[in-house]
Parts: structure tokens; C-alpha cells; sequence
């Protein structure tokens, strides 16, 4: 984003012109791209070239978190969700964190994986060797595959082989540079394949990418002062074990997990709709990494550090797969994500998985604060219930 930076206190007092104003004012928004805050960005028209059967376009709330800093950099965070509450639980959250210093972040290479499947295989480690041994014709074929990939960077950087009971999988990852990269990785699973059988001496079965994208991971991390964690109730040292007691509940309860993992999503699916990006995706890829070592674990875990101090510090750290990009897909035929990308103001894919990492862990933290004070019932409801009043409008 240009100019301003992501602290705009009272923002949401403002009037919904009043925060396009705002926003238009900091970023620099044309009067087009004001005006797409109203439409939403899709015209049916559009849709009709996206998706078939079109017959009309379902809206979404767009609203904007604030207060963001990662790596030291402002972002005001553009969401998308149907939930009150989760953009100003982020928006609060990510306040706590700039008082420690903000969000700490780094991307993996944007590296996904296509998997050919080997059937049909008599014996599976000789079928292996002779795959390992075939390594560079296999990633030249790769190469060949996606020859503009491979113009801007990207390509094919590895392969590697794994023996299941009645099959052999080979893996092929691919950098996808700043696309989710789903159709050039399916792309390089269907040119690999005949080649892969041949070598393997048996029968090619599905080619197609893993959502378990775990060589393309986000770590974030999130310093809180204790003082800053303080309610009108708890103070901050308190508030504080409240949070760790919480995330060793989760730890050690796959039942707590998966509803921990939900509040990371919060924040992470709406960014990643807002952007344009397949949630679908990112979803199975975060669910199957908490469950990777074969147990559901939380995706996030918090400490006081240094453990023994009465004033220690909060500390969070994230770590997950986050398949997004900033081009291909349907991204550039709507308006809405472009101007998303436009608010942000991220130069690449990793840029954009280190924001959306941070606004999950965010989510995250506002959620857990809140159910280690006063339940979280108290402020969703206040935000809920004015959508209910609506309701109660529309339906007369
Ligand atoms: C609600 O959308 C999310 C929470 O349930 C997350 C959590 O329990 O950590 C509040």
C-alpha cells in the first residue's frame, strides 16, 4: 500500500463512504475502482466466462482489517467473509502485535507438487531406482512442459520417488512463481506420465497436483508484550496464561485443534477469497498438515518466553501451506480480487502468503484472548445481532 501506513484509528465509526474515502485517499484509488466496491467486481457477463450455467452473482461482504505490520511493513488486509466479528477481532489483534514489534514472516519458495501415480509395478524398489536414475530426461521433460514458466524463473526444481503397497508415486516439484500453479503442475503430472510408466515398467494411474503443498509453507510469528493483553477484568500476566493454557489444550486434544484451526482459518480464508484465490485448496492443505505426523495438531502454538519471567512476553508462532498467487486463475477477470491485490500492494506470492499467514495468526489470537477472559459470546453476539436486526427489516 502506498502512503499512511495500516493505523487508522476510528475507521470503523466511519460511514462505509467514509472508509472508501479513507481508503481511496491512502492508496490511491481510482474513481472506477471505488465504484467496483459497490458492484463487487463481477458483472454476470464475467461470470458466464468463469464458471457455466451462470444464472446471476452471489455477494460477499468486502471489508478492510487495519492496523497490520509484517516484516515492517504496513498492510491494510482486505477480507472477504460472512462472519461478524472476524475482521475486527484481526484488526484488534494485529494492534497487540504491532505493540510487540509486529509480525515476523518468511515463505518457502512457491513450490508445488504433482504426483504420478504408477500402477501395475512388479517390483517397487528396482521400479524406484530406475525413476531416480531417469532424474534429469524426467525434469528436462518437465522443463519442456512449461517453457514460459520457465522464462519467468520457475520450473521444475526435483522429483522424488515414494513405494506405497501396490503402487509407486513419483513427485515432481515445480516452482510456480507467483501463480497457485495447479494448472502447470497438472500440466507437467499429464506430460511426465508415459514416460514415468515406461520407466517404472508398469501402468500410469492418476496425474494431478497434492494440496498437501507442504514444500511451499508460511512461518509467522507474533511477540505480545503481557501489559498490552490486559482486560477491564484480567491483567496481562494473566491473560497471557489464559492463552498458553489454551494452546496446550489444543495440543494435546484433537477435538480443541480443529476448532483452533478454525480460527486461524478465519482470517486466512478471507483474505485468500478476497484475493481470489482457491480456498478449497488451501483449506485440505492446512487440515492435512495439522494431521500430518497422523494426529490433528493445532497449526499454531503460543508461549510466555522467557517462560520463567513474571513479565514474559506472548509468543506465537504459525506454520502451514498456503498454495495463493497473484496471477493466472480467474484472479484478472475479477475486479474485485484485482482491487483486493491493489489494496495490499504485494509484489509477489510469498509477500501475499506472509500476509495472509499473519492475518490467520491474528485471528487466532483475538479468538483465544477472548475465550481466556470473557467468552467469545459477548462481543460476536453485540456484532451478530445487528445482523439479525436486519433480518428482522428484510423480513418486515
Ligand atoms: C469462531 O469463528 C472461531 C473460534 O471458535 C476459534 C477458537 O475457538 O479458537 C472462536
Amino acid at each position: 500500500m502506498s502512503g499512511g501506513g495500516s493505523r487508522i484509528p476510528g475507521f470503523y465509526r466511519l460511514s462505509v463512504e467514509g472508509r472508501r474515502a479513507e481508503l481511496a485517499a491512502r492508496v490511491g484509488l481510482s474513481e472506477a475502482e471505488t465504484a467496483t466496491l459497490e458492484g463487487g467486481g463481477l458483472t454476470s457477463g464475467t461470470a458466464d466466462l468463469i464458471i457455466e450455467n451462470v444464472v446471476g452473482i452471489y455477494s460477499l461482504a468486502f471489508g478492510v482489517a487495519v492496523n497490520f505490520q509484517v516484516n515492517g511493513r504496513d498492510y491494510l488486509v482486505p477480507m472477504v467473509v460472512e462472519e461478524p466479528s472476524v475482521i475486527a477481532a484481526a484488526s484488534n489483534a494485529a494492534r497487540l502485535v504491532r505493540a510487540g514489534g509486529g509480525f515476523v514472516a518468511e515463505a518457502d519458495d512457491p513450490v508445488m507438487t504433482a504426483q504420478i501415480e504408477l500402477l501395475e509395478i512388479g517390483d517397487g524398489d528396482a521400479a524406484k531406482a530406475r525413476l531416480e536414475a531417469a532424474t534429469e530426461e524426467l525434469l528436462s521433460l518437465a522443463q519442456a512442459a512449461l517453457p514460459h514458466l520457465v522464462d519467468r524463473g520457475g520450473g521444475a526444481r526435483g522429483l522424488e520417488v515414494r513405494t506405497l503397497p501396490g503402487r509407486v508415486i513419483l513427485h515432481v516439484h515445480v516452482d510456480c512463481r507467483d501463480a497457485m500453479g495447479a494448472n502447470m503442475v497438472n500440466t507437467v503430472a499429464e506430460a511426465l506420465a508415459d514416460r514415468a510408466a515406461d520407466l517404472a515398467q508398469g501402468r500410469r494411474g492418476l496425474r494431478i497436483l497434492t494440496n498437501l503443498c507442504d514444500r511451499r509453507c508460511v512461518r509467522v510469528s507474533a511477540r505480545v508484550p503481557a501489559d498490552v493483553l490486559a482486560t477491564s477484568t484480567m491483567d496481562g500476566a494473566a491473560v497471557r496464561d489464559g492463552i498458553v493454557a489454551a494452546s496446550h489444550f489444543a495440543e494435546d486434544d484433537p477435538y480443541r485443534a480443529a476448532t483452533h484451526n478454525k480460527g486461524i482459518m478465519n482470517g486466512v480464508d478471507a483474505v485468500v477469497m478476497a484475493t481470489g484465490n482457491d480456498w478449497r485448496g488451501v483449506e485440505a492443505g492446512a487440515h492435512a498438515f495439522a494431521a500430518v505426523d497422523g494426529r490433528y495438531r493445532p497449526l499454531s502454538i503460543w508461549r510466555a518466553v522467557p517462560g520463567d519471567a513474571a513479565d514474559a512476553d506472548l509468543v506465537g508462532q504459525l506454520e502451514m501451506p498456503l498454495a495463493i498467487g497473484i496471477v493466472g486463475g480467474t484472479l484478472h477477470a475479477h475486479e474485485g480480487a484485482r482491487l483486493a491485490q491493489r489494496l495490499l500492494g504485494v509484489t509477489d506470492a510469498q509477500e501475499l502468503a506472509m500476509v495472509v499467514g499473519s492475518a490467520g495468526l491474528a485471528s487466532n489470537l483475538a479468538a483465544l484472548r477472548a475465550l481466556a477472559t470473557d467468552g467469545i459470546q459477548q462481543g460476536h453476539m453485540r456484532l451478530h445481532r445487528r445482523s439479525q436486526g436486519l433480518a428482522g427489516v428484510a423480513g418486515g
